[in-house]
């Protein structure tokens, strides 16, 4: 089998060329990073879960009509995705205080927030994503006016369908991040969520004991981070079947 070219690599994941024009393989690796790249490590098995987690929700948008940029997961690893322009934009939504908002205007952790909130940074390491505001994104041309309304009504529409969907398998949706990617078909474009969406890009409450269940457990050295994403899975109902041999992977499994 020729090589695949290797288009990008980031901090837990690296993008291959896809096998036909317009399509993207996305490989998540167990290498976690957090403060802008200043903590590394390695979650063993991360990939695996991540792989399969956003499959699952991507798939679940996908019925509700959000489009997203998943087409299939292709083995353990791996899943095939559309090529997209990425908006270089993360938006940040947060239903309950936590993470850098509550560093920044001093609210406990865990205080629910009158509503729910969105924050924009700009998508770049060397700068360590700043936050910007509407004002910047369209200034500088990241995204038009009429992009950014398709994103902030597509995070919405997300942040009621997770909300509830978590809440259903015992978890509070405290946060998270999504991003964006303009998908052209002919001369017809439109905003599709991209990216992942996993415990790396969450932050996962038990709703009983409000213990965490995402990448806070590194971040914060509070161990049992394996057993956290784990869990997630087991709840969302998606554990590989064989237990951990299953995730060693790549396995192609068409
Ligand atoms: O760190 P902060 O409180 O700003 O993070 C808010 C949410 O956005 C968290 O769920 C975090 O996991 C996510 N996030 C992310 N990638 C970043 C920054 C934040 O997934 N670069």
């Amino acid at each position: 089998m020729a090589r695949r070219r290797q288009i990008y690599e980031g901090r837990a994941k690296i993008l291959f060329e896809g096998p036909e024009a317009g399509t993207i393989v996305q490989h998540f690796k167990d290498d976690a990073t957090a403060f802008n790249a200043s903590k590394q490590g390695v979650i063993t098995g991360k990939g695996v879960l991540n792989n399969r987690i956003s499959e699952y929700l991507m798939l679940r948008l996908h019925e509700i009509g959000v489009p997203t940029h998943f087409i299939r997961r292709l083995n353990m690893r791996e899943q095939l995705v559309r090529e997209v322009e990425m908006i270089p934009v993360e938006v940040v939504v947060r239903n309950i205080a936590a993470g850098t908002l509550s560093e920044r205007f001093a609210i406990p952790e865990g205080t629910p927030l009158p509503r729910t909130i969105l924050e924009y940074c700009f998508k770049s390491d060397e700068l360590a994503d700043p936050f910007v505001s509407e004002e910047h994104i369209t200034a500088f041309e990241w995204a038009s006016p009429q992009d950014m309304d398709d994103m902030v009504s597509m995070t919405l529409r997300v942040n009621d369908f997770l909300t509830g969907l978590f809440l259903g398998i015992g978890i509070r949706l405290v946060d998270f991040r999504l991003e964006f990617g303009r998908l052209w078909d002919a001369d017809q474009m439109r905003i599709v969520v991209a990216d992942e969406i996993s415990p790396d890009s969450c932050r996962l409450w038990d709703a009983k004991t409000n213990e965490k269940m995402d990448k806070d457990r590194f971040r914060r050295d509070l161990g049992n981070v394996e057993d956290a994403y784990q869990e997630v899975a087991r709840r969302l109902g998606i554990l590989p079947e064989s237990g951990p041999r299953d995730m060693q992977g790549p396995k192609v499994m068409q």
